[in-house]
């Protein structure tokens, strides 16, 4: 699909057109794992508020994946939607009776009047709603107290949990939809981040700059936004968000996403402060990024991709000179994975690292890892629908360059003086999102920066 083709935002009237065909076709896959498995029906939990050690306080909430995907349903707790095929599938809203929060307001959006709704105050509320009898029902959620006596016949069966998921990894053009405006809200995050870098922010104001930017705050987020500057890009998932700016500034890396009716964008960029040797890298990691997006259609096995990830690696790092072996040399040694020890990328929706990025068919068996390769999170052949994160990186890792320095044999591969330089910018992700087309791929994180330009 040709890039830019998607820029107007999913208007109500959009969402309402594709949101209808998107829970027909979740009936139906719904319906055939109830068979395969031996259920009549499904309750799916929203989840429970979690309470903190001691304390009246609950830890932020998260919506359950398996009920999200019915419902773009992200603020209720304690909610079930109840599923029998053939018959319209029962929304169950918990609204709180009580005068310390506001209650959770009853929706009105397009999607509502699909569904059978009604409101509760309470898991006796939720339980008067259903049928008496739930023993051929299988349950999704949290097993709260009161569920030991609500008699459901099965809860998180792992057989029919594989079923519901496997079908996840093939997104519908609603969820794309929801995808790409996750993608804009991430990109204006993005630039609003950037900015925030180049006036001379702390990790903590450019997340505020992003938070501002995006217009959601922290909790919304999908996942915690990575926000390191200098060395500390080399700490994979770096959570600190330092308050202060550091004396010297070297570079930025900014791994964040926003959130839209409950899916994710993933999306990272590096920066470089004013060194020209650095910004050079990172403009040769992102052609890098750009040329394996290129390689991205249906039919494509996944773990081909990271292992090519590798062998460009291996080519950038000598062209480089971070290394001085041949790039066979690196692959043979392992000593690319020193500097890219993560999976190139992950199946992409309700969750950041959505599920079923290993099965092979929803009635059993998982497509095993390179050998070598113990962090890639997708091991499936791309088909039409499949939404990824592309992410290659490099990166100084102090743990990871001590054990290659005692070991001979990568040891003489690398160029440690070269590397001592390079530490204190702490390394480089490019992390775009891509949409497997009919015949190619649409780069919803390219598009979206296009548009926030
Ligand atoms: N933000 C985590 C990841 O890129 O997988
Ligand atoms: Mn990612
Ligand atoms: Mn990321």
């Amino acid at each position: 699909m040709r890039s830019g083709e998607h820029f107007s935002p999913p208007g109500e009237r959009r969402l309402e057109a594709t949101y209808g065909p998107h829970l027909e076709a979740l009936c139906q896959r719904s319906a055939r794992a109830l068979t395969a498995c031996g259920y009549t029906a499904l309750l799916l939990h929203s989840g429970s508020r979690l309470p903190v050690f001691e304390d009246d306080q609950t830890y932020p909430f998260r919506a359950h994946a398996p009920f999200k995907v019915w419902v773009p349903l992200t603020d209720a707790p304690d909610s079930f939607l109840w599923f029998e095929p053939g018959a319209t599938a029962r929304l169950i809203v918990h609204r709180c009776a009580d005068y310390w929060h506001k209650p959770a307001q009853l929706p009105q959006d397009y999607w509502v009047r699909h569904f059978d709704v009604r409101t509760v105050a309470d898991h006796e509320g939720a339980r008067r709603e259903l049928p008496a009898d739930l023993s051929r029902a299988a349950y999704i959620g949290d097993a709260f107290a009161e569920l030991a006596r609500w008699g459901v016949g099965a809860l998180n069966p792992p057989d029919l949990m594989r079923w519901l998921d496997f079908p996840r990894a093939v997104k519908s053009p609603y969820e794309l939809d929801c995808l790409r405006e996750a993608s804009r809200l991430g990109a204006r995050g993005h630039r609003a981040a950037e900015r925030a870098f180049a006036a001379g922010a702390s990790e903590f104001g450019i997340e505020l700059a992003f938070l501002e930017g995006c217009g959601q705050r922290e909790q919304e987020l999908p996942y915690n936004p990575i926000i390191a500057l200098n060395a500390g890009g080399a700490v994979l998932h770096y959570q600190v968000l330092e308050k202060q700016p550091p004396r010297e500034r070297h570079s930025l890396l900014i791994d964040a996403g926003a959130q839209f009716q409950g899916y994710a964008s993933d999306i990272t960029r590096t920066y470089s402060a004013g060194d020209a040797d650095f910004a050079l890298l990172v403009g040769r990691m992102d052609q890098m990024q750009q040329t394996l997006c290129a390689g991205v259609r249906a039919g494509v096995d996944w773990r081909d991709v990271h292992l090519r990830a590798h062998r460009l690696l291996a080519e950038l790092l000598r062209e480089a000179d971070i290394t001085r072996c041949s790039a066979e040399e690196a692959m043979a040694s392992a000593v690319t994975s020193v500097f890219l020890p993560h999976g190139i990328g992950h199946l992409l929706g309700l969750e950041v690292h959505d599920v079923a990025g290993f099965m092979r068919s929803p009635q059993g068996g998982d497509i095993p890892r390179p050998e070598g390769h113990p962090n890639l999170r997708l091991t499936r052949v791309l088909e039409e629908g499949f939404v990824v994160t592309l992410e290659p990186g490099l990166y100084f890792i102090p743990q990871l360059l001590d054990a290659a320095r005692a070991d001979v044999r990568r040891a003489r591969c690398i160029n440690w003086p070269r590397v001592e330089a390079l530490s204190k910018f702490g390394g480089i992700r490019i992390e775009d999102d891509l949409a497997v087309t009919r015949d190619g791929r649409e780069n919803l994180t390219r598009d979206a920066f296009l548009e926030t330009a």
